[in-house]
């Protein structure tokens, strides 16, 4: 695992909007799957803007959704689902064939998980994954005691997420369970990287990076990724060990 320390929000954004960029310029047809959230926010907003302005073609890899809140609609702001139509798929003008995004309204919760990992293996496996972590150490909705080798699953929310997780809606919302790629296609894939930012990220941080791997705070499995970079701003970085 690399550790990459950058000036700000800004800064790390750029790179990790370039990782995304120069991999689709080499591979056109590459597997990305992507994290929502505020962290990678910017990170979107920065593929569109320098992808359009460096002309890259778009129209053949596939976007993976990292996770989705069982039950909210798509429609529902704070849905995964708004935030990558609204700062990627539209944007981008991607079409419906080359998105995938878990359905949070399925009558068969299973048989969505199943259908996500078709998709993976049958495109070849993930070539980059980049992804948030929570404030109680969580990648996607793997929440503290997920097993490290899961698939996409259904998982119950940590009280930690639920309370966290009002900050995307705007009303108060009952989340209960989520849906969620697991740690194995973390670790399956070709890259990963954990981003992160500010003073209020520096204690996970810490976690995830010095402190001992395991699944009571998944994120510390990003060590054991030899491809795994954490990229994460001065902020975020202000607890660790110099
Ligand atoms: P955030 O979420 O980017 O909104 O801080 C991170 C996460 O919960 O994975």
């Amino acid at each position: 695992m690399q550790l990459k320390i950058f000036k700000d929000y800004h800064s790390l954004s750029a790179q990790a909007a370039r990782e995304i960029i120069e991999l689709i310029k080499t591979k056109p047809d590459a597997v990305v799957c992507l994290a929502s959230g505020d962290t990678p926010r910017l990170t979107c907003q920065l593929v569109v803007e320098k992808g359009i302005q460096e002309k890259v073609d778009f129209s053949q890899f596939t976007f993976i959704g990292l996770d989705e809140w069982v039950g909210i609609p798509p429609e529902n702001e704070g849905s995964c689902n708004f935030f990558f139509q609204t700062l990627l798929i539209k944007p981008l003008n991607l079409s419906s064939s080359q998105v995938y995004l878990f359905n949070a309204l399925s009558q068969n919760p299973p048989e969505e998980c199943k259908k996500m990992d078709t998709v993976i293996t049958e495109k070849g496996g993930i070539d980059l994954m980049i992804v948030g972590i929570g404030m109680n150490g969580h990648i996607g909705f793997n929440e503290p005691g997920v097993s490290f080798t899961n698939y996409s699953h259904v998982i119950d929310l940590d009280e930690s997420t639920i309370t966290v997780g009002q900050k995307y809606f705007k009303g108060s919302t009952e989340l209960k369970q989520g849906i969620t790629l697991g740690l194995q296609h973390l670790m399956n894939s070709r890259k990963a990287i954990v981003i992160a930012n500010g003073a209020k990220k520096a204690g996970v941080i810490k976690q995830a990076v010095e402190g001992s791997v395991s699944n009571l705070f998944p994120a510390t499995i990003i060590q054991q990724h030899e491809k795994g970079i954490v990229l994460i701003d001065e902020e975020a970085a202000s607890l660790l060990n110099k």
